[in-house]
């Protein structure tokens, strides 16, 4: 691989600008976090305040097979901590990421290697897990696929990372990341959407399988597809038993949805806002696929996470906080019963392959993605039947939904709203399987 001087000091043009990792063998990585500039686009300004992994945001694609062994050398170029989380991912506890609860933060010039091997195939990401509010919002995030035994054939297998930026006055990116108003409302939302994507142009006629993750640290995306037909096929990494339909796609941070179709027209990204629509990016035609492939979309390989038992205990997670909520101790914005911050005590300890009931409840004014480290779950719906497996649910203003969890990975996991700025202020606690 090789990366001019010039490329490594200014940083990607558009999209990913470095190739793919080789699938043939378990090859080593090195993610060296480091400031940066980017400049998106030829006409753009070259933009200050960034970070990236290896000279780019988002960082390089790392490509497995189901597995595989990850082995990745995290090389701290930063004048503050670092620490990479690998989402979605059931990891070895000390793999993890998180300080406190699993791993030391790697000092400046440091390093920590990462290894263990990869149970699901799916979509994942990869991102700093170290003041991950400012640091993911400043570049810290990339796209981890982990590929089938048996994948199913496209003509294309396009990862689309959506983000949003905030600029300053001046045109670079806004680097205060301490405004108070933002932790006690929807948090740091953007001025400038981005959505990187690794192709950029398709035939008319071609499958196509789209890798949708959302990278944002605060911003939940709807979002609609146009251009191509096809069907749902996994959320967060995890296939469905059978492919839904695809419209409306809604995207909280940090969530993903794999869709699998057919590329009719150009494939554009419309953002929904209350009244309005906005195209945000496309995916161009260019010629037509000579024989297309028309079968039904199939259903991917199913995954082998153990099915729920019976409940052994029921817990509740009371969100608390923002604007206008002082219900809670300390001067943080957000609270999860009651408690700021990680308590001492977990807030749920499991014996391991305990199946339990969490219960989320949010009176709040805002939505929280609440997101379970090391596990998937998945909800109860109204009429008793379990949703599909997930890793992060979006819990919107006054809505209570229940999840079960089989708490089958041992060690200490955090439990967090992904709305970065809320967990930054408060809204983060853990759990013990032991
Ligand atoms: Cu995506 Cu605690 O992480
Ligand atoms: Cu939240």
């Amino acid at each position: 691989m090789l990366i001019s001087r010039r490329k490594m000091l200014l940083g990607t043009i558009a999209g990913f600008s470095l190739p793919r990792s080789s699938t043939a063998s378990n090859p080593k990585h090195t993610l060296r976090p480091a400031p940066m500039s980017v400049r998106w686009g030829r006409k753009s300004n070259r933009m200050s305040g960034f970070l990236g992994f290896n000279g780019s945001v988002p960082g390089p694609e790392l490509r497995y097979r189901q597995g595989d062994q990850l082995d990745v050398r995290l090389e701290n170029g930063m004048e503050d901590g670092a620490l990479v989380h690998w989402h979605g991912v059931r990891v070895p506890n000390q793999m993890d990421g998180v300080s406190i609860l699993s791993q030391e933060v790697v000092p400046p010039g440091g390093h920590y290697d990462y290894k263990f091997a990869l149970p699901d195939a799916g979509t994942f990401w990869y991102h700093s897990h170290y003041m991950s509010y400012e640091q993911v919002g400043r570049g810290l995030f990339g796209p981890l696929v982990v590929e089938e035994h048996d994948p199913p054939v496209v003509d294309h297998d396009i990862i689309a990372m959506l983000a949003d930026f905030r600029t300053s006055a001046d045109g670079m990116l806004d680097t205060d990341f301490s405004a108070l108003d933002d932790f006690g409302r929807e948090g740091r939302l953007g001025n400038m959407t981005r959505v990187f994507l690794s192709r950029n142009s398709v035939q008319k006629g071609d499958r196509v399988r789209l890798r949708l993750v959302n990278a944002a640290i605060d911003r939940v995306f709807r979002l609609d597809l146009g251009g191509i037909a096809g069907a749902i096929v996994a959320i967060d990494g995890m296939p469905l038993e059978t492919p839904t339909q695809l419209q409306p796609l809604i995207l909280a941070p940090a969530q993903r949805i794999d869709i699998i179709g057919i590329a009719e027209t150009e494939i554009s990204f419309n953002l929904r806002n209350r009244n309005s629509q906005a195209s945000v990016a496309s995916i161009s035609l260019e010629g037509q696929n000579p024989s297309p492939d028309r079968s039904p979309i199939p259903a991917l390989p199913k995954h082998n996470l153990r099915k729920p038992g019976r409940i052994s205990q029921s817990l509740e997670l009371l969100m608390r906080g923002g604007e206008g909520d002082r219900n809670h101790s300390g001067h943080s914005s957000w609270a999860f019963n009651g408690v700021s911050g990680l308590p001492n005590r977990p807030f749920g300890k499991f014996r391991r392959g305990e199946t339990a009931r969490l219960i989320l409840l949010n009176p709040t004014g805002f939505s929280h993605g609440i997101h379970m480290h090391g596990h998937h779950f998945r909800e109860i719906t109204d009429n008793g039947t379990l949703g599909p497996l997930r890793d992060t649910l979006l819990v919107a203003s006054g809505e209570t939904r229940e999840i079960v969890c089989v708490f089958d990975n041992p060690g200490r996991w955090l439990l967090h709203c992904h709305m970065l700025s809320h967990s930054a202020d408060g809204m983060a606690t853990w759990v013990e399987v032991s």
